[in-house]
């Protein structure tokens, strides 16, 4: 199992006024590994989580996940990748208002139309994974903001997604829950073998991962590799 970016390509904006943000990218995540993806701001890394995670078509390129290539399948098929192979979390965490912890898990049975109920005790057990056993009823409001990113992160999990993606997950959590959470995230990453991809401004989150990757290198490489004409 693996992601594979070949030469990817994506722009925002009218041709006239278009900028480039990935500029034939190659980038290879491994299954069983945590990458922290770093750089400045505006360097492209949420770009390159949403066109791994089939949320965004690259202009040109591949991006194939265990060998299927996403950026050739229609939108039909994206989405059937999003729902049975990636797990996301993001910056704010993204809860549901209002629901506790265990239905959040359930919240995508529900709308999937499957029967909740059968998925119960391993919505449970997937909370009590991360650490939150005593908090399965609390709703948002009533979890800390490191409680509440481990939440959103049992949920990404939940389905078993291949492909993990990660935004920003400690911009909310204090530098204890930061190098907590960043150690479950690449201790559950090892235990359920995804290739996790985090975007990261938190040197808590690269030191916990098993590899970093510098947007800049990568735009380098490619710059490089334009200038010897390959
Ligand atoms: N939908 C969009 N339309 C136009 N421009 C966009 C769009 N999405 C992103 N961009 C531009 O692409 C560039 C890269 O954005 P991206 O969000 O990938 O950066 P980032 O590395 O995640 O930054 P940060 O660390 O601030 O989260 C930015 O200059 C941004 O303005
Ligand atoms: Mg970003």
């Amino acid at each position: 199992m693996s992601l594979e970016l070949i030469s990817v390509t994506v722009g925002f904006g009218r041709t006239d006024t278009r900028t480039t943000v990935l500029d034939g990218l190659d980038v290879t995540f491994e299954a069983g590994r945590t990458t922290a993806l770093v750089g400045p701001s505006g360097s492209g890394k949420s770009t390159l989580l949403a066109v791994a995670g089939a949320l965004l078509r690259p202009d040109s390129g591949q991006i194939l996940l265990d060998g299927d290539d996403l950026a050739v399948l229609s939108d039909r098929g994206r989405a059937k990748v999003r729902r049975e192979r990636v797990g996301y979390m993001f910056q704010s965490g993204n809860l549901l208002s209002g629901l506790p912890a265990v239905e959040q898990l359930l919240a995508a049975a529900y709308i999937g139309g499957e029967r909740p109920r059968a998925h119960r005790a391993r919505a449970e057990e997937a909370l009590t994974r991360v650490g939150l056993g005593h908090r399965l009823r609390h709703r948002p409001d009533q979890l800390s903001g490191g409680e509440r990113q481990r939440v959103a992160l049992a949920r990404a999990l939940f389905r078993s997604p291949k492909l993990l993606l990660v935004d920003e997950p400690t911009a909310a959590v204090d530098r204890s829950q930061a190098g907590e959470l960043a150690a479950l995230l690449a201790e559950r990453t090892r235990q359920d073998d995804c290739v996790t991809v985090v975007a990261t401004h938190d040197p808590a989150v690269a030191e916990a991962a098993d590899r970093v990757v510098d947007m800049a290198e990568l735009t380098a490489a490619v710059a490089g590799a334009a200038r010897s004409g390959h």
